[in-house]
């Protein structure tokens, strides 16, 4: 037996360095974060997809009485981008949480949230940036697989 060794490498700066285009993608997850449909949970997740025709759809977490229907911030902002611009890529997508009115240091997404982000990177056919954005830092992943190893995609099929 063998044992082999992975290794993600991704950056992480403060907000402040961020360049222009970050910043505004940083930005309106935090705004989609504030609209966050979170009545059970109360942790309002916000999402930001920037396109490469330069549009950013935005997302956020919608709750449902019966659990199970509720959906992650990251699927509403993907699939609204996909249902909206079929054709276009995605080149980034900015994540953010609050929770009793304070930012919350960077989430990762859920299993489910990153298999979605798979599929949207695989129709982009590009890698797909993802910040996790925190209160003070914000980690960025060049792609999704940096996020999700060992992929099961079409190709498996
Ligand atoms: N949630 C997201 O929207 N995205 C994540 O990355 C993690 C969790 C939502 C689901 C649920 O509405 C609430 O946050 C608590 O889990």
């Amino acid at each position: 037996m063998e044992s082999k060794h992975l290794e993600i490498i991704y950056q992480e700066s403060d907000y402040d360095e961020l360049d222009a285009e970050r910043k505004r993608l940083y930005d309106a997850a935090l705004a989609a974060s504030g609209h966050a449909y979170a009545p059970y949970s109360h942790f309002q997740v916000g999402t930001a997809a920037l396109l490469k025709n330069g549009e950013i759809v935005m997302g956020n977490n919608q709750e449902n009485a019966a659990y199970p229907s509720a959906l992650c911030a990251e699927r509403v902002a993907l699939f609204a981008a996909c249902a909206t611009y079929p054709d276009i890529p995605v080149l980034r997508l900015a994540i953010i949480a609050q929770a009793n009115g304070e930012v919350k240091e960077s989430i990762s997404p859920c299993g489910a949230c990153r298999q979605v982000m798979l599929e949207v990177e695989q129709r982009s056919k590009m890698p797909m940036e993802i910040l996790l954005c925190g209160k003070k830092k914000v980690k960025m992943f060049k792609g999704i697989t940096s996020l999700l190893p060992f992929t099961f995609t079409a190709d498996d099929l």
